[in-house]
């Protein structure tokens, strides 16, 4: 069991997160869309995996045009999902377990049905106390926001209120006004980053803090983190957005102490003392998609296309990778950085590889020096499911579809696979229609399933403090096999192709295998079969 008993915040260096996209988990009371109630019927299969904490996309409160992602209320969870003491009693009975629960905070923007903007909205000018949200009233030049989806755009305000607002990412998530950097009376919209209108939504950000983690809540993932604060030289406006977490943190620091903040992205390095826990080497980026490639379910502008390195076909590279991390470890050796095996954004670690491959990738991804995120379903290998239908904004652009990794859970061969007592066609979105669909039934306590697999890895993981989040990670060979050391005493070798792959280092002398498949060490020389993987310790 975890270590809960572990205060501070250091209990997430070698933590295991497990990510809940809470609509497709569990349905309790059978109307097709996950809840709350769901997922504490399943804490202990959560438990058996051997994660420490539990990270739910958006459950509060929302019209759902982006998923949740488009909060109308920030205190109070979402009816779908349940009550706010539902998540109280999760947050118990994980807590019992040794689970901890993070929420996911959106505070770049909110709903265009929060009550802040509905009162902005109705006013014939701006707030008395400074307005929350960006308007203006002359036309806005085109030229330096971009089509992009998820940059900021000026939408004509629907009134009373005449003029536009600025979005973030969809017309109906407004941006929050957290200021600009350079000011210009000609553009009145510019609030100084200490304007009044600034200071209100950062006082709100502290109650919103304040109330969920007062509920025991550990902490926040946080969206969108570096994009508080809009300015056109992109940098300026990350470092005032990373000024501002700065400043919260100095607040929890006596406040909630343990409470820890993990942003959607790279906190840039100021110079001042940072504010969030760790880095978040998101699916989104390049670094992770140069291993997985996980765009299927959309290439994204910024994405170039390559082979990737965990492929049957052995064309990948892990240059990339390793030389964003190489920079990560230089600039801060002890900070924590998360990968994730996918999310509700991207392409499942399933998606284009046969199960046997997976053995690889997740070795790689539950052994290297990091905060793994594995992702649900990804625990038994589910699909991306391709051409789904928009569902509550999950279409981002004609090539971007994410309905294909929030897709249901498949607990067993029951109705709907477990997931819910609703008919097949009132579900959040549809079950993978594969008869050889992966369920956790199936796959329980069957070896070499792909959920034992993650078991035993994950067991391994928390029994050796070597392959946790801290120890060293040096990289022996970056090839097939890619091969790098735990500390000084363990080697770990994975073989990502179908062909075959051998390895002599000096580093192999005098170590076994102590966990694996299709891997053999003699001596100075390692032979992995195609798809092969081994954790290796010395001999004593
Ligand atoms: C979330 C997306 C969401 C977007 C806008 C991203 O960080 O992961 O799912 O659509 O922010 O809130």
């Amino acid at each position: 069991m975890a270590d809960l008993e572990r205060t501070g915040r250091s209990w997430l260096t070698d933590a295991v997160i497990y990510g809940i996209y809470p609509q497709s988990f569990q349905d309790s009371n059978g109307d097709g869309i996950g809840d709350l109630r769901g997922v504490i019927d399943r804490l202990d299969y959560i438990v058996s995996l051997g994660v420490d904490a539990i990270w739910f996309n958006p459950c509060f409160v929302s019209p759902f045009h982006d998923a949740g992602y488009d909060v109308a209320d920030y205190l109070r969870i979402a009816p779908r999902y349940g009550t706010n003491d539902d998540l109280v009693e999760l947050v118990e009975k994980a807590g019992q377990r040794g689970i901890r629960i993070l929420l996911d905070l959106v505070v770049g923007h909110t709903s265009i049905e929060h009550e802040w903007f509905r009162t902005e909205l109705a006013a014939d000018g701006p707030h008395p106390e400074g307005d929350r949200y960006i308007w203006r009233t002359d036309e806005p030049e085109r030229g330096w926001e971009s089509d992009l989806p998820g940059t900021p755009q000026w939408v004509r305000s629907p009134g009373p209120r005449q003029g536009w607002y600025l979005k973030n990412f969809y017309d109906e998530q407004p941006a929050l006004n957290f200021g600009w950097v350079r000011t210009d009376p000609a553009q009145p919209w510019r609030d100084p980053v200490d304007g009044p209108g600034p200071k209100r939504n950062r006082q709100a950000l502290k109650e919103i803090l304040d109330f969920w983690l007062s509920k025991g809540v550990a902490g926040f993932r946080v969206d969108m983190a570096f994009s508080l604060v809009k300015d056109e030289g992109l940098r300026d406006g990350v470092l005032a957005s990373a000024a501002i977490w700065q400043e919260l943190r100095e607040w929890l620091d006596d406040a909630y102490p343990d409470a820890v903040l993990i942003p959607e992205g790279e906190e840039p390095r100021t110079g001042a003392r940072l504010a969030f826990d760790a880095d978040f080497m998101l699916v989104i980026y390049a670094p992770h998609a140069s291993l997985f490639d996980n765009h299927s379910a959309g290439r994204l502008p910024w994405h170039e296309p390559r082979p990737a390195f965990f492929d049957a076909a052995g064309e990948g590279s892990t240059e990339l990778f390793l030389d964003t991390w190489a920079h990560l470890r230089e600039v801060d050796p002890q900070r924590s950085i998360l990968l994730a095996t996918a999310d509700h954004d991207f392409t499942r670690l399933r998606s284009g590889r046969a199960p046997e491959e997976l053995g690889a990738a997740l070795t790689f991804l539950f052994t290297w020096g990091s905060v793994p995120s594995l992702y649900y379903g990804d625990e038994i290998g589910m699909r991306y499911l391709p051409d789904l239908p928009n569902v509550e904004g999950a279409i981002c652009s004609p090539l971007y579809n994410r309905a294909g990794c929030r897709t249901p859970m498949q607990w067993d061969d029951g109705p709907n696979a477990g997931f819910s007592a609703a008919p097949a066609d009132s579900l959040y979105l549809p079950i993978d229609p594969d008869p050889d669909r992966p369920t956790v039934a199936a796959q329980d306590g069957v070896p070499g399933s792909t959920l034992t697999l993650v078991r035993e890895l994950l067991a391994l993981r928390r029994r050796t403090p070597a392959l946790q989040g801290q120890a060293p990670t040096t990289v022996v060979n970056p090839g097939y096999p890619f091969a790098w050391l735990r500390g000084e005493d363990h080697l770990v070798v994975v073989n990502p192709r179908r062909e075959p792959a051998t390895l002599e280092t000096d580093q192999a002398e005098g170590m076994e295998v102590l966990f694996g498949s299709g891997c053999d060490v003699t001596g100075d020389r390692i032979e992995l079969d195609g798809f092969g993987y081994g954790i290796l310790g010395r001999s004593r």
